[in-house]
């Protein structure tokens, strides 16, 4: 399990909370950014995390370069059609030496066919769901100068389901506008 105790972290796509709350307990100085402001948090954390939100596009974020330490992304790239740009403006808000942390449904599931879906008043609805191989990540990520020092699969009878990565971006990067 990864320290988090003080570092400036932005989290992509928080969605509800689920791991904001994780990165609140494990004491991270949490900034929390959705693309949709009705799906961003559900108290209790969102009246912790009062003024610490923010409705930003993970393609094109709205923060200086490298201000973060830690920039957490779940389970959101799979709705992000342009990865490459996701992943740049991550790599950009982070500082040198910082770390991204990314998971997401594993691309072997979404070619599988398998979706995710859930109701709305009263209608089945799925999620749209691109495929990014995870040599799409590997190489998008080394040409950011960010390159992934862990990645684990994960199953489900026997199938990949699910992917985490963590890359860091090199101590001397010069990626990003601010340099
Ligand atoms: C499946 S939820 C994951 C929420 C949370 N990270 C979690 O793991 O529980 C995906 C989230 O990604 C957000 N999202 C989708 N496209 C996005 C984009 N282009 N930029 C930022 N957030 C986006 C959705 O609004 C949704 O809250």
């Amino acid at each position: 399990m990864m320290k988090v105790r003080d570092l400036r972290t932005l989290e992509v796509g928080a969605g509800t909370g689920r791991v904001t709350e994780e990165l609140l307990a494990g004491g991270a100085d949490v900034l929390a950014t959705d693309l949709v402001s009705e799906m961003l948090l559900r108290d209790p954390i969102r009246s912790a995390m009062r003024g610490r939100t923010c409705v930003a596009c993970a393609e094109a974020l709205p923060f200086r370069s490298r201000q973060f330490d830690l920039v957490v992304c779940a389970l959101t790239l799979g709705h992000v059609e342009d990865l490459p740009g996701a992943l740049g403006s991550m790599v950009e808000t982070l500082r040198p030496g910082g770390a991204l942390v990314i998971t997401c449904f594993h691309p072997f599931a979404t070619l599988q066919g398998w979706e995710r879906s859930f109701t709305f008043q009263g209608e089945e609805c799925s999620v749209e769901q691109h495929v990014h191989l995870l040599g799409e990540y590997f190489r998008t990520l080394r040409d950011l100068a960010c390159p992934i020092e862990d990645l684990q699969e994960r199953t489900w009878e026997g199938l990949p389901v699910l992917f985490g990565l963590r890359a860091r971006k090199a101590a001397s990067s010069r990626h990003g506008p601010g340099c």
